[in-house]
């Protein structure tokens, strides 16, 4: 479903080039649970934003369902963003002046396409899948911690995306919250066939997944070590 091959990613920073991801190969096949292991400053993020279409890369290409995302106008490329990918991040990044319920609905306002089934009814099937239809109508910070992040993984399910892309999403929680959060992105791999591929640093989370992908300093090494 996606294909990095040879990417690189370098920012400028005054004079100097700094490479965060470099020599990228990497396919995910659809209904893939993985994770992509890391110490920080590895580059996790980068990949992450680069599988997003959130950053180009510097170098080579990206591949999504056999279509190069270089050859796509910005319209094509937040279109792809919006329905085909959900993002998940370490501090929630919800709406505080926006209820639950409204945050989950986010992606649908700021969608350019069609939808062809009803939101809000997806909403309300999400959020009681989630322990949190009760909540629907607070606000963010009336909530816990894995509250919130359940809010956030219902938000990026919102459009049915086929690919969830989570940058530390129990990187702000206890370990049990941590933990329960880990088993709901597997059980909707599982039942929803979403391809989920989560970015941490804690091995323990990463042993989680079916695959394990290592990187360091930019690049994916065989070892983590
Ligand atoms: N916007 C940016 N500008 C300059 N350097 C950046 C930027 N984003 C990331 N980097 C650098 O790229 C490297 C990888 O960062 P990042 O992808 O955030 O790693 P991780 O998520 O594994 O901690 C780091 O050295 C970081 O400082
Ligand atoms: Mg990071």
């Amino acid at each position: 479903m996606i294909k990095l091959v040879n990417v690189c990613k370098s920012y400028q920073l005054g004079n100097e080039e700094v490479k965060a991801v470099c020599n990228i190969n990497l396919e995910i096949k659809e209904k893939e649970f993985l994770s992509i292991l890391g110490s920080s400053g590895s580059g996790k993020s980068t990949l992450m934003y680069l599988m997003g279409l959130l950053e180009k890369p510097t170098k080579g290409k990206i591949i999504i369902d056999g279509k190069d995302v270089s050859k796509l106008d910005d319209n094509e490329l937040s279109h792809l963003r919006n329905r085909y990918i959900g993002f998940v991040f370490q501090s929630f990044n919800l709406i505080n002046r926006y209820t639950v319920k409204e945050n989950i609905l986010l992606p649908i306002k700021y969608s350019k396409t069609k939808i062809e089934f009803d939101p809000e009814e997806r909403a309300d099937y999400l959020m009681k899948r989630f322990g949190i239809y009760e909540r629907r109508n607070f606000f963010p910070n009336k909530i816990s911690g894995g509250q919130q992040q359940r809010v956030a993984i219902a938000r990026a399910l919102i459009t049915k995306p086929k690919l969830i892309l989570a940058d530390e999403p129990t990187g702000n929680l206890d370990s049990k919250t941590g933990e329960e959060i880990l088993n709901l992105l597997k059980e909707l791999n599982k039942d929803f066939g979403v391809t989920v591929v989560i970015v941490t640093h804690e091995r323990e989370v990463a042993k989680k997944t079916k695959r394990q992908i290592f990187i360091k300093d930019g690049q994916i090494v065989k070892k983590y070590l």
